[in-house]
């Protein structure tokens, strides 16, 4: 993710909208450091320094932020420190691995008065932000529901062995954060969660060719085992009840090979709005009583709608767009690094600032709590940690248990 993130900063250079400086580059790993900036130094024409110690970075005055871009688990450790020494900091999703983490991090932020962001990405997607404003323009009527689905896969490695161990970070939180992100910023609050986690793959092989054509994907690739047995869940069925009334569905089972299946539909009683997948600029379609509307002739709808300077300069202006994934999924990232940059450069929130990142978090450990107690739980429970069942073995590990 370090390396795609520097593809996001090269982004930003590239439209004439920077308004960041990567100085430095930090990994545990040195190698990993060196290569990340090499790549740094030919996109951005400036070498970073190379830190190989959270430490040592805090105290390079140049810095004043940092973006993590960690594994999963190590999200707390870095933060913290950052965030205490008053760095602002723009963390990637899942924020951490426990709602307690979250707040530990949140609290890290407000001592110092530090800018904590989270890097969610698929909300900045032009298609989301327009399904956003046709939503808040009452094109759909009274919403029912929002249906998110994600199924099908094989018994491969999913990207990591990490994202197969609980105490790393599971897959099913991994990639349901991003769901949950898009179901609080298109309905707001949920109220509760019910649902069930499981392992669909009890054995990952490790698979012939990355996810992504990316030097770094290869290289990560190379050093993983044949094959690992998984300790946590790969998969998760959840149901949302919004404070606003309306529900949502989350189905994410990266198992069963064949058709890949992703549905994002919105229901309601005027209609219904489907959208394809994140970062691929596809159609979004609102059916109604007249028929089918597209991309298009749905914008004309609100004239009002606008994608934001930067956004529109990334994507041509558009909301449907034919781009290689690589460019817009580097976009994305420019995006989140810029509000985040101008969100400390102008004394505001950040568009997802550590509340909302843990919320997102909140919302699918919930599914795993619901399905530890075999009960309904509410977002005020997960949020205070009044039921934390799963997340305790990972709290007592970090230190977090009191
Ligand atoms: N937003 C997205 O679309 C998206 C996509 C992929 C990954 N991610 C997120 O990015 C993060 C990283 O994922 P990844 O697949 O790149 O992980 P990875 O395991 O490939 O890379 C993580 C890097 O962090 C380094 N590291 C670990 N602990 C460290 C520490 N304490 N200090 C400095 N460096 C440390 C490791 O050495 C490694 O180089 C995860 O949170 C993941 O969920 C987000």
């Amino acid at each position: 993710m370090g390396s795609r993130h520097v593809s996001g900063y090269a982004a930003l250079q590239r439209i004439g909208l920077s308004n960041v400086d990567l100085v430095a580059v930090c990994d545990i790993k040195l190698e990993n450091a060196e290569s990340v900036a090499r790549q740094a130094e030919e996109l951005l024409g400036k070498k970073p320094t190379v830190y190989q110690s959270i430490d040592d970075a805090i105290k390079d005055p140049a810095i004043h932020a940092f973006d993590i871009v960690t594994e999963a688990f190590s999200h707390l450790e870095v933060a913290l420190p950052a965030l205490r020494a008053g760095k602002h900091v723009l963390c990637e999703k899942p924020m951490a691995l426990t709602v307690r983490s979250c707040q530990a991090m949140i609290e890290a932020a407000r001592s110092t008065n530090s800018v904590l962001a989270v890097a969610e990405n698929y909300r900045r997607d032009p298609p989301n932000r327009l399904v956003k404003a046709l939503i808040e323009a009452g094109l759909l009527g009274h919403l029912h529901l929002l249906n998110q689905s994600f199924i099908g896969g094989d018994d491969h490695i999913i990207i990591t062995p990490w994202r197969h161990q609980k105490h790393r970070g599971s897959i099913a939180l991994d990639i349901c954060c991003h769901y949950t992100d898009i179901v609080q910023y298109h309905l707001g609050e949920i109220e509760s969660v019910y649902g069930e986690s499981f392992i669909a793959e009890p054995v990952r092989r490790r698979r012939e060719t990355p996810e992504m054509d990316l030097p770094s994907y290869w290289a990560r690739l190379k050093q993983m085992p044949e094959k690992i047995v998984p300790d946590c869940e790969d998969s998760a069925i959840g149901f949302f009840q919004l404070a606003s009334g309306a529900k949502s569905t989350l189905s994410y089972i990266p198992s069963g090979p064949g058709k890949r299946e992703f549905q994002r539909s919105f229901h309601g009683r005027a209609g219904h709005l489907t959208m394809e997948k994140d970062r691929t600029g596809g159609i979004v379609e609102f059916t109604g009583e007249k028929g089918a509307i597209r991309t298009d002739e749905l914008q004309r709808l609100i004239p009002s709608f606008e994608l934001d300077e930067v956004t529109s300069r990334l994507f041509d202006g558009k909301v449907s767009y034919t781009l290689p994934f690589a460019q817009s999924d580097a976009a994305l990232m420019a995006i989140e690094i810029y509000d985040f940059a101008d969100a400390i450069l102008t004394n505001r929130k950040p568009e997802v600032d550590g509340e909302q990142g843990m919320k997102a978090v909140a919302a699918v450990l919930g599914i795993f709590e619901s399905s530890a107690i075999k009960r309904p739980v509410t977002m005020e429970e997960i949020l205070t940690s009044k039921v934390s069942a799963y997340q305790d073995s990972i709290d007592e590990e970090l230190g977090l248990l009191k």
